[in-house]
């Protein structure tokens, strides 16, 4: 007979529900993937569960009634639907706090600290509800690290039985808000952690202390968090704990992802018919209003608009770039001092650079199907997905050597890595990208090596599996 894991997976978004960032895509492909590794040795029941945050769009939801639970001296109510995603049960979780609070993630830390701990603590009230209860809690950031812990105390307080947390780290800078008399008010005690002091009341900490496995999105990032400069003040603490954190690589969809038929590009194309590749450079160009020339470097951004992508360092490199002949698209939203330097730099080469201030994930497709080389100078990347994506339509990326893009992008083979967070060093790497760029059949060599590259989330999952199996045992 074979065994069941029942893991109970949250996260604060989750494509297709709901997606701000790459949070959204792990969340939306890895519990699926997880499900399809079920054998006949274990079988993986993994459910997510999402906040049903008033921009989820989701259709067919069925009513699972309300509950209530207890908060100060009264109750807050909770209301659950539930609907499938290629047969995995999805839950959402509404109430005041969520209703509340229209956004995703708000600027008021106040409103998300008051909407997560609710939502966290709610989701793990879910489980008697509908009859079934997990062997691990499987977490996702600050957002949902509660939930952990609240499991914990759970067990503590009221004798119940064990149940492993895993938190997943995509971002540990967003530690989350001071929530302790929120949860307080729910009847769960802050312990003596040996947490520092400052982290003691906030979500992502009390998360970590409270797991039993931690993992980053990549190796690198993995061994990063322990070190002063990506630690975050954590640093020690994750030194202590050394022994239960891993690093899993994320993987992406491969099948939306897809440049053999993906719908928002002029041609498709794969790795036998990458000569195909030339009509989608030559639709983008003139989408964007370039020179229709195949012969031109076509450079790329698509990111966030956030220092952490190192995006200024993007743009101190391609203004001192003035003798040199290229093109570039820069796609993306967020940081309005960013936004305002972006379009400067259009201002200053207009017929050179263009800059389109939205997200538009059609317009993403088709830039990684028809530019030459995607820019990702990021200060620190946990895992990054648009560089393997990039990859996985025969764009070259060139990277700087943080987190995951230190593991995917292999220096001169599949692209261009350079250490220094600094606009030269990068400026550097777009030359010698230029320079092989100029070689055609050197180009094409590299542009075969990432397209061979396996990024399904296969492999991936399979780690979680083998984590979650030493969990339970
Ligand atoms: C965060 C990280 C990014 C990672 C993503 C998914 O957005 O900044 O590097 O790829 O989470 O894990």
């Amino acid at each position: 007979m074979s065994k069941t894991i029942n893991v109970l997976f949250l996260a604060a978004e989750a494509d297709p529900f709901v997606k701000v960032g790459g949070l959204g895509d792990v969340a939306g492909s890895l519990p699926r993937a997880l499900r399809s590794l079920s054998n006949d040795d274990v079988k993986l029941d993994v459910r997510l569960v999402l906040p049903y945050h008033p921009v989820v769009k989701a259709e067919g939801l069925r009513p699972l009634g309300m509950f209530s639970m207890p908060r100060g001296d009264s109750e807050v109510g909770v209301e659950a639907f539930e609907t499938t995603l290629n047969g995995m049960p999805v839950y959402f979780i509404n109430g005041d706090p969520i209703r509340s609070n229209g956004s995703v993630y708000s600027l008021d830390a106040k409103l998300d600290a008051e909407k997560y701990s609710f939502f966290s603590l709610a989701a793990l009230a879910l489980q008697k509800q509908i009859n079934w209860f997990a062997d691990i809690v499987h977490a996702n950031d600050w957002h949902t690290a509660l939930s952990i812990y609240g499991s914990l105390s759970k067990r503590w307080e009221e004798g119940a039985r064990h149940v492993a947390g895993v938190l997943t780290l995509h971002n540990l800078p967003f530690m989350g808000p001071d929530v302790s008399g929120i949860v307080e008010n729910y009847g769960i005690k802050l312990a003596q952690t040996d947490l520092p002091e400052w982290a003691r009341v906030m979500p992502l900490p009390l998360g970590l202390w409270a797991s039993d496995a931690i993992v980053a999105v990549s190796p690198t990032y993995g061994t990063e968090i322990l070190t002063q400069e990506y630690g975050c003040g954590l640093d020690e603490f994750l030194q202590l704990r050394r022994d239960t954190i891993s690093g899993v690589l994320n993987g992406i969809d491969v099948d939306s992802f897809n440049p053999a038929d993906d719908a928002a590009l002029g041609m498709n194309f794969d790795i036998n018919t990458l000569e195909k590749r030339t009509a989608n450079k030559g639709l983008l160009q003139d989408k964007l209003g370039f020179a229709r020339d195949p012969g031109i470097p076509l450079l790329a951004m698509v990111s966030r608009m956030d220092v952490q992508k190192g995006v200024d360092l993007a743009f101190a490199a391609l203004k001192s770039m003035k003798s040199v002949n290229f093109q570039a698209i820069i796609l993306g939203t967020g940081d309005p001092k960013l936004e305002e330097a972006a379009r400067s730099l259009h201002e200053l080469f207009p017929d050179k650079i263009k800059v389109e201030l939205r997200y538009d994930a059609g317009l993403a497709r088709q830039i990684y199907a028809g530019s030459d080389m995607l820019l990702m100078p990021s200060r620190y990347e946990p895992c990054g997905l648009s560089q393997m994506i990039a990859m996985r339509y025969g764009c070259v990326p060139i990277v700087r050597a943080a987190g995951g893009l230190n593991d995917t992008v292999k220096q001169n083979e599949t692209g261009f890595v350079f250490e220094k967070a600094h606009h030269m060093s990068l400026m550097a790497a777009i030359k010698a990208g230029i320079k092989v760029f100029s070689k055609h059949e050197q180009w094409q060599k590299m542009q075969f090596a990432g397209m061979a590259q396996d990024f399904s989330w296969e492999n991936s999952a399979r780690k979680y599996l083998e984590l979650y199996q030493s969990l339970v045992k």
